[in-house]
């Protein structure tokens, strides 16, 4: 199946849309039942016995199955034995089962969340040696206490499980409190192996399902689309109405298409309740539908602060969301595929901003003029809305020139670079936005280097410069660019490659712009148009080999793999012995073998920890070989 996934929860006892009808009319890929309820009435039980939990609920796709946790929850009179209720998912044919962890509760103290966390993992032990070739998931718990969900995903994570649900939530969900639920999902996901699917338990409403999948959650359980609709309640991906609220059903669906609030007010109800629950399901089967598309796009983080809107508990859930930023950041793409499009103050935080500034700061050095010329925010790309004021300064004065960006100073030659060039932010800022800019271009001012900086007003700037600083600027806007964007994108002294060589252009006729660099005659970057950033190919790799001490922007991979990827062949993340911290999915980095010497170059899917935790699946695509 594809992930991100929706498990519709199949109560066996009431079967509001049959299973069969679910894969046949809902392309439902996987469903999700309760062994435990199974387990506990005799008839059921019965029937399954001898065959298996496909044919008891008539599903041919997979089937998740749950283990009683949420039962005791609710009922409290659970009386399974742990390792039975593993044993019995496996005998009854459950593709996916689930141990008998301890609920914990929002409530708990600290105390009780630990003895959770503790009667947890002593079980989850003794459940994988029953699984046979049943997948396992075993649930993080730990109440709203980090170092609990910290320790409860830390253990089970070096436990033989496949899937890791985040559990204990449903409370918090149905008190809103989204925020703590971020908070927990945050920590567990950063504890967790990063190669295992993460199930957010019991979230079904799909007004949670973008900022759910933004956070790294990959499968979803329902049983809310048929609760739901026995209350008369519809759900949308902005919150939920009753249908006695509504004037109309504004839907499109095939559920809603042919009925209307009044038929369904005036319909017996168990046809009323059959209806919203087929909308409920779909609508939140479009959501994530939409995800995908936001995923494949490049607009994820777009998707979720819109949908922040609907509800003052979502802002609050995106506000605590930001404070992880750190964690998210590793993951980030280095480009998206879409622009950055600016939603709110909180488009402020994420991780493509930070990491702007970030590498800014820490990579980018400076041309080695005498002044530093400040241009104000405008349209892009600067370099051109700002050509005529760059050329009339640069006859005259030994001038560099920057401009005061949402994302912080950009340098004139970085102007094409991802994100600034491919983003579109409103002219008018929120107030706390324009002053976290002014911050950082304050930060900026300190510590340019510049022996003197000005900000540009016109002519006058001009003139006042020609009698202080009198020279010839920077002409050379290509060498400038290519020397900056290899700086930020590969690390601080990339662009060493270029001192003492011979440096080409070969430029877009269309366009003007930079397509291929050559150094001493050899094809060593190409420029992407898409995004401002270079291609590596062999020998610009062979050069910043020399140009960047080791580990910087390798993978080194096993010698016998290292010889095929010599040849071509895509680096497996199994076959990855360890893999530079700063790279990112989507940098261009180098492949070496155990004695650091380069094999390939290609195009990285993942970040370290990732590269280290997979045990399947590409870690770098290569793009360029040395045989
Ligand atoms: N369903 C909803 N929450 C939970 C949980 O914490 N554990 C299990 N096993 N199932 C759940
Ligand atoms: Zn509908």
């Amino acid at each position: 199946m594809t992930t991100p996934v929706l498990l519709p929860v199949i109560n066996p006892n009431q079967l509001t849309i049959a299973p069969k009808e679910m894969r046949e009319k809902f392309n439902i890929e996987m469903v999700i039942t309760n062994s435990y309820v199974i387990w506990k009435d005799g008839n059921l039980r019965e029937r399954v016995r001898g065959s298996d939990v496909h044919s008891l609920l008539g599903f041919e796709g997979p089937i998740m199955t749950d283990s009683g946790t949420f039962q005791d929850h609710v009922y409290g009179d659970v009386e399974v034995g742990h390792e039975d209720i593993v044993r019995f998912q496996r005998d009854i044919g459950s593709d996916i089962g689930t141990i008998l962890d301890v609920f914990s509760e929002p409530d708990f103290t600290e105390q009780e969340a630990s003895r959770a966390v503790d009667v947890t993992l002593n079980r989850a032990k003794e459940s994988v040696d029953h699984k046979g070739d049943m997948l396992l998931a075993g649930p993080v718990q730990g109440g709203v206490f980090p170092d609990q969900r910290r320790r409860c995903a830390k253990a089970l994570s070096a436990m033989d499980f496949e899937v890791h649900p985040i559990g204990g939530i449903v409370p918090l969900l149905q008190s809103y409190r989204f925020a703590d639920v971020v908070d927990i999902v945050m920590i567990s996901k950063s504890a967790l192996d990063p190669s295992r699917p993460v199930h957010l338990f019991g979230a079904g409403h799909p007004m949670i399902f973008p900022l759910a999948v933004l956070m790294g959650c990959d499968m979803f359980d329902s049983a809310s689309y048929a609760k739901y609709a026995r209350d008369d309640r519809i759900m949308y991906p902005d919150g939920t109405r009753f249908l006695n609220d509504l004037r109309d059903l504004a839907c499109g669906c095939e559920a809603c298409s042919s009925t209307s609030v009044d038929d369904l007010k005036e319909m017996e109800r168990a046809d009323r309740t059959r209806i919203i629950a087929e909308h409920n399901l779909r609508i939140s089967l479009r959501e994530l539908q939409k995800v995908k598309n936001a995923i494949h796009e490049g607009t994820l983080w777009e998707l979720v602060e819109m949908r922040a809107r609907a509800h003052p508990a979502m802002l609050e859930a995106l506000k605590a969301l930001i404070n992880h930023v750190d964690f998210m950041e590793k993951a980030e793409p280095t480009s998206r595929g879409a622009a950055f499009f600016y939603c709110g103050p909180e488009s402020y935080d994420r991780p493509t901003v930070l990491r702007y500034r970030d590498r800014f700061f820490s990579r980018y050095r400076r041309p080695n003029t005498k002044v530093l010329v400040g241009f104000d925010d405008a349209d892009k790309p600067y370099s051109r809305h700002y050509a005529k004021e760059i050329r009339d300064v640069s006859e005259k004065v030994d001038a560099s020139f920057l401009v005061a960006s949402f994302f912080g100073p950009v340098p004139i030659e970085l102007d094409e670079m991802y994100p600034i060039a491919q983003s579109v932010i409103p002219k008018n800022l929120d107030k706390e936005v324009v002053q976290r800019i002014r911050d950082v271009m304050e930060r900026h001012a300190h510590g340019h280097g510049f022996p003197l900086a000005v900000i540009w007003e016109g002519d006058k700037t001009l003139e006042f410069l020609q009698e202080i600083a009198p020279g010839r600027g920077l002409v050379d806007m290509d060498l400038l660019r290519t020397r900056a964007v290899l700086d930020i994108q590969f690390g601080k002294g990339a662009a060493d490659v270029l001192d003492g060589r011979k440096v080409e252009f070969v430029k877009s006729r269309k366009t003007g712009k930079i397509r291929n660099v050559l150094v001493d005659g050899r094809h060593a970057f190409s420029m992407r148009a898409r995004d401002g950033r270079f291609t590596l190919k062999m020998d610009g790799a062979e050069m910043l080999m020399k140009a960047l001490p080791p580990p910087a922007m390798r993978v080194m991979i096993e010698d016998e793999p290292a010889e095929f990827a010599a040849r071509g062949a895509n680096v497996f993340a199994k076959f990855v012995i360890d893999c530079a911290p700063e790279i990112r999915p989507g940098d261009d980095v180098m492949i070496v073998n155990t004695k650091g010497e380069l094999v390939a170059a290609g195009r990285s899917l993942m970040n370290r920890e990732e590269m280290l935790a997979f045990n399947r699946g590409i870690a770098v695509r290569v793009k360029q070989r040395t045989e």
